[in-house]
């Protein structure tokens, strides 16, 4: 809950405004007290009476006003965090450089509290040399950002610039006013892993590595100290530690190098890999009949044994009903399993959604919808969380 913390809210001028009207609602129910303030391009997008109805009291929209001589500095005092959603390339671009030509930007430079981003654009603009620098720049002055996500865009095209969904500005806000993590570490594992069989093919799974990447993803925004051990080359935010894998050795070693405070094992490791793995490229003519296979080191199980272990959470893609995994949650001394059945349509490998289930140590089973991975990672995060409040 973010009891009374003062957040102001900066909306922006960009499509994506009306979806600060959810977020307002958002942290008021979770608490916060919220001022908004509204770029001039923003009231193109959304009325200022929605936010008005929303927080219950009229957003700022002027830096020059007859009631308040200072909006800019009051709210930059006022304010225990700043949120900018959207935030368009032009404010990004005024931050970065330090601009005050507005009442947003003024705020901006004025305030010491911290600023979480939520950039909208479209992908052409956020990928524009000048974005990026303006982006590092304010990486490395200590702004915090979510998103953007890759989505459709204003005018239907689709691409990278979709702003973050209000949950997830949420969950990010939370992090930075009441943060669990606490410099605590993560490791994740993502992925499907290859065991060769000769230079040229593999067994494998799969696994796309999606959920394990966004849930490294949320522990990022949440400010855990991430490590992703993955065999995928999906796309990584900064500031997590990426060690690329391919086999069930290679992200056995890595995680033995690993210390975290929490494991969290989506990675679909093969439970067998080739006895043998042919230096040349097997060639038909030989009629290769059978391939050898051997036991795959544990990993989960070799997280568990260690003393003082992390807190750690399993992964169960199954093909059958939750049983099995109740059964597993149990037998691994997992403190969370995450159960998926594979074989249901929008749940698995590849897709944008899942539909879990998430069973305790205690076998206590709880469904949750089909949900975006992303979204899922949130819901996953929010029941760690809980786990690490209650054991540190
Ligand atoms: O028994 P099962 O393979 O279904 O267990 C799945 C869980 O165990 C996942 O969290 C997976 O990442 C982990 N695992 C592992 N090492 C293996 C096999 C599975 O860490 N060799």
């Amino acid at each position: 809950m973010l009891d009374r913390r003062r957040v102001v809210l900066a909306v922006t001028g960009g499509i994506a405004a009306y979806k600060t009207a959810f977020l307002a609602r958002r942290l008021v129910e979770s608490g916060a007290q919220v001022r908004v303030a509204m770029s001039k391009s923003a009231a193109e997008f959304i009325g200022p009476q929605t936010f008005a109805a929303i927080i219950g009291e009229p957003p700022y929209q002027d830096l020059f006003g007859a009631d308040d001589v200072s909006p800019h500095t009051m709210l930059a005092r006022w304010a225990e965090l700043i949120i900018v959603a959207p935030a368009t390339a032009a404010t990004i671009a005024r931050a970065a450089n330090g601009l005050s030509e507005d009442l947003i930007s003024a705020t901006l430079l004025a305030t010491e509290a911290p600023v979480l981003i939520a950039p909208a654009m479209h992908t052409e603009m956020w990928e524009n040399k000048a974005t990026k620098r303006n982006i590092d720049i304010l990486r490395s002055d200590g702004y915090r950002f979510v998103g953007p996500n890759e989505g459709e865009l204003a005018g239907g095209d689709v691409g990278v610039g979709r702003v973050a969904e209000p949950e997830e500005i949420l969950s990010a806000a939370r992090a930075i006013l009441e943060p669990s993590a606490r410099g605590l570490s993560v490791l994740v594992t993502a992925g499907g892993t290859r065991e060769p069989v000769d230079p040229v093919r593999y067994l494998g799974n799969r696994s796309s590595g999606k959920m394990g990447h966004a849930i490294a993803e949320e522990g990022a925004r949440r400010g855990y100290e991430v490590t992703l051990v993955t065999t995928s080359d999906l796309p990584v935010s900064g500031g997590i530690k990426v060690l690329s894998v391919e086999t069930a050795d290679e992200m056995k070693a890595a995680v033995d190098g690993v210390e975290p405070h929490i494991a969290v094992l989506a990675a679909a490791v093969a439970d067998f890999k080739p006895a043998d793995r042919a230096s040349e490229k097997l060639a038909r003519s030989e009629g290769l009949e059978s391939i050898e296979l051997v036991k795959t080191p544990d990993i989960l199980a070799s997280l568990v044994a260690r003393d003082d272990g992390p807190i750690t959470v399993g992964f169960a893609a199954e093909t059958g009903g939750v049983d099995r995994a109740v059964e597993k949650a149990r037998q691994k001394g997992v403190d969370l399993l995450v159960y998926n059945n594979v074989l249901e349509e929008g749940s698995g490998f590849g897709t944008d959604t899942n539909r879990v289930s998430f069973i305790a140590s205690d076998g206590d089973v709880e469904e949750m919808p089909l949900m975006s991975k992303s979204a899922v990672a949130i819901e996953l995060w929010d029941r760690i969380d809980a786990l690490v409040d209650s054991r540190m």
